[in-house]
């Protein structure tokens, strides 16, 4: 069994002390495989906000996989958004844009989706695609394949169709070739889970996709502070939300999919511990 807790729009520059203080703290309890941090780790790409992000992450208590999101490339000035997208970005988070987690269980691969060119929707290219299934195919079948991005591959409920990762249709025939199980996106601050396939007919393979909200930044929109707990245990996964409730994090919803004949099944849902 692996347990990924997936966290998203830290937005340093924004966030909230406390609750940052309190993420770490059940970090450390749930002690995870692995943290994927889905983007958006500042509020301005300014230097202070990622070396901020940069003390903060060396905290974490877990191997990171983490990409960057649309509030991390320069906004006000156009040079340096157009010429040093993602300098800071390498010099304070890292040089790997698409950085890649696998042990003998799970494999997360990272896609940066952000651009220079977009102001707050993303991109993935055919470059990527390629590389995505390249990378991946190559990785032993009975790995538990995920991949993570800023931006969401599948619109949330109720949005308009538009509103996901440009190109993104494209990926998925990538995705199902080469085994992905799980898509992990932020970039909303909405949490929800969902299957590629109610938006997608022509994949034929069931794909999980799981948002999370932001972790803990004072950017909410109409829910709180929250990340994912997501547990992989071959033919289950149980994705857990855990919100702040004004002193700590606590389990929220449970929701778990089993697979059932090469299709993930949601079962009925349970309360969280
Ligand atoms: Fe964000
Ligand atoms: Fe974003």
């Amino acid at each position: 069994m692996r347990t990924i807790a997936h966290v998203s729009d830290l937005h340093f520059g924004r966030e909230d002390p406390r609750v940052a203080t309190a993420l770490l703290r059940d970090l450390e309890q749930m002690a995870p495989s692995v943290v994927v941090v889905s983007g958006d780790l500042t509020q301005r790409a300014r230097r202070r906000e990622f070396a901020a992000a940069r003390d903060y992450l060396a905290r974490v208590p877990a191997p990171l996989v983490v990409v960057p999101g649309n509030h991390d490339v320069p906004l006000w000035d156009v040079l340096a958004r157009f010429t040093r997208t993602f300098d800071l970005y390498r010099e304070y988070i890292s040089g790997d844009l698409g950085p890649l987690f696998r042990d003998d269980e799970i494999a997360v691969l990272g896609v940066n989706t952000a651009r220079a060119m977009t102001f707050k929707g993303g991109r993935i290219s055919q470059a990527q695609i390629a590389e995505l299934h390249e990378r991946l195919s190559m990785l032993p079948g009975a790995l538990f394949k995920t991949v993570v991005t800023h931006h969401q591959l599948l619109p949330p409920p109720g949005g308009h169709l538009l509103d996901r990762v440009g190109r993104g249709a494209r990926a998925f025939s990538a995705i199902e070739k080469c085994g992905v199980e799980l898509l992990l996106a932020g970039h909303l601050h909405l949490g929800y889970t969902g299957d590629v396939r109610s938006h997608y007919p022509f994949v034929r393979r069931s794909v999980l996709v799981v948002l999370a909200g932001t972790a803990i930044s004072t950017r909410v929109r109409g829910e709180p502070n929250g990340y994912n707990k997501i547990a992989i245990d071959r033919d289950c996964v149980d994705v857990e939300r855990r919100l702040w409730d004004g002193n700590a994090f606590l389990g929220a919803l449970v929701t778990r999919f089993r697979r059932l004949a090469h299709e993930w099944v949601q079962q009925p849902t349970r309360p969280g511990p």
